[in-house]
């Protein structure tokens, strides 16, 4: 097929749906255009700025009939960061725009009818992240450019914790007062990488770790000092990441400050956390999404529940105050320590923890325990295909799966076997962002 729209031609168009990212999506000539701060039922004057083979990208010139759901971003930054593309739709919009997403994923690349519930809405739609990763570059602090890695220098970000804004401050003071360069992701230069942060929502402990390309950070008893007087820090690392890759940080952590880990916590567990594990990025979100994770786990009473992709083990020790036995399974060994760690100061006794991945681990795992249910929370990216096979030999029960991703959510859906989805409950964990996630219980369908 031939490009049939043409470059810098102007069309009227009706926005119809959305797609996966948040663009609205129309017809023009027949050809779908996909077009960013657009909303469904929009009448708009659009001017194609890339045509492609099956579809173009347009730009708004003109809003001719604005939707009802249209707001006017909160955010000064709105129109070039990459993260909260969808601020120009009122939080109803935000919501109906993810159920859909939720729901055409299932039926497209799923081939499941199963219908979606409403999203739950986050409690917090602004301020609501307890992790901040930020890039360094000449450019200045702050978050990628849409669909770049041009940073855009920033004070504050409305859905962080107001926290960040004083650790950029203070990290950018001490890099113009010591002449500190930032890296350069090209010539694999420079300093400073980035700022990452974490805060406890429920208990205010704030853990900060500047990620160098060198091992060594100058200045960094200045530094420490600065950012150890902001109220409630706890914890202070210097992480290296010395590679030439766009992933931020390293594998390595000095502790120059404070606690080795901060402290959360969730549905009345306690939680401690180091700079690499895995901690969901929304507390009081993820308090509701656990506790229908955990709701979904008890049906039929199960005696065994295996966590796969445990983390630091908070789906985990949720779940087993309910069942005889839980057995989690993580890949990173931090993350594993804390899990342990974290189930002996919470006195819980009925969970062990595995180091290394689920679809190694799980089919000796099965031997041994045996699980009438298993928890799945993998990563964007889904189950492994040979996980998704195991479990087809292991058949358990139930199977309650806690997806970042809808596509990766639907695929594997459709590749394991002899299941019906009986609830697909999505959350809003990422106000503002495309992201959505979901909690679906799956039960087998009797042999
Ligand atoms: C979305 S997080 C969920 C963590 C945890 N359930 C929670 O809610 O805090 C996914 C986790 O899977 C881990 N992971 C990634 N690939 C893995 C694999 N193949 N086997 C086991 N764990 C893996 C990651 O390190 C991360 O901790």
């Amino acid at each position: 097929m031939i490009d049939i729209l043409i470059k810098n031609k102007e069309y009227i168009i009706e926005i119809t749906g959305y797609t996966g990212e948040g663009e609205g999506v129309g017809r023009a000539d027949g050809e779908a255009v996909f077009v960013p701060s657009a909303i469904m039922g929009e009448k708009l004057k659009v001017l194609i700025v890339k045509p492609l083979k099956h579809y173009a990208y347009g730009k708004i010139i003109e809003i001719i009939t604005p939707s009802a759901h249209r707001v006017e971003p909160e955010c000064i930054y709105y129109k070039k960061c990459g993260g909260c593309v969808l601020q120009h739709m009122d939080y109803s919009a935000q919501l109906e725009f993810k159920r859909i997403r939720v729901q055409d994923a299932l039926k497209r690349l799923g081939g499941c009818d199963t219908s979606v519930e409403p999203v739950t809405p986050s409690p917090d739609i602004f301020r609501y992240r307890n992790k901040a990763q930020l890039p360094v570059s000449d450019a200045g602090i702050g978050f990628y450019e849409m669909r770049s890695h041009n940073v855009i220098d920033i004070n504050d970000c409305l859905i962080q914790n107001e926290v960040t804004a004083k650790i950029i401050k203070v990290v950018r003071d001490y890099m113009d007062k010591y002449n500190i360069p930032a890296y350069n992701e090209e010539k694999h230069n420079g300093i400073i990488r980035g700022i990452f942060i974490r805060n406890g929502s429920n208990t205010g402990e704030i853990m900060t770790c500047i990620i160098t390309r060198t091992k060594d950070l100058p200045y960094k008893e200045e530094l420490v000092e600065s950012l150890s007087k902001i109220e409630n820090m706890t914890s202070i690392f210097h992480n290296i990441n010395r590679e030439k890759t766009n992933v931020q940080m390293g594998k390595t952590n000095y502790l120059l400050w404070g606690s080795e880990t901060i402290k959360e916590t969730l549905c009345g567990v306690e939680f401690h956390i180091s700079p690499l594990s895995f901690f969901q990025i929304n507390t009081k979100q993820t308090e509701q999404l656990y506790a229908k994770a955990a709701e979904f786990a008890k049906v039929d009473n199960p005696q065994t529940v295996f966590d796969l992709y445990c983390g630091t083990g908070t789906i985990s020790l949720i779940t087993a105050q309910n069942v005889k036995k839980v057995v989690g399974v993580e890949i990173v060994p931090s993350a594993v320590e804390n899990a342990k760690k974290n189930a002996e100061r919470n006195g819980i006794d009925n969970v062990e923890f595995f180091l290394g991945k689920s679809e190694a681990l799980l089919p000796q795992l099965a031997k041994d325990f045996s699980p009438d249910t298993v928890i799945l929370d993998p990563p964007r990216k889904g189950c492994d295909i040979n996980l998704i096979d195991s479990l087809n030999k292991v058949k358990p029960n139930h199977i309650v799966y806690v997806s970042c991703d809808p596509s990766t959510l639907a695929r594997d859906i459709k590749n394991l076997q002899g299941y019906q989805v009986e609830k697909v409950v999505p959350f809003d964990m990422f106000p503002h962002t495309k992201h959505v996630e979901c909690v679906v219980l799956m039960s087998r369908i009797k042999d």
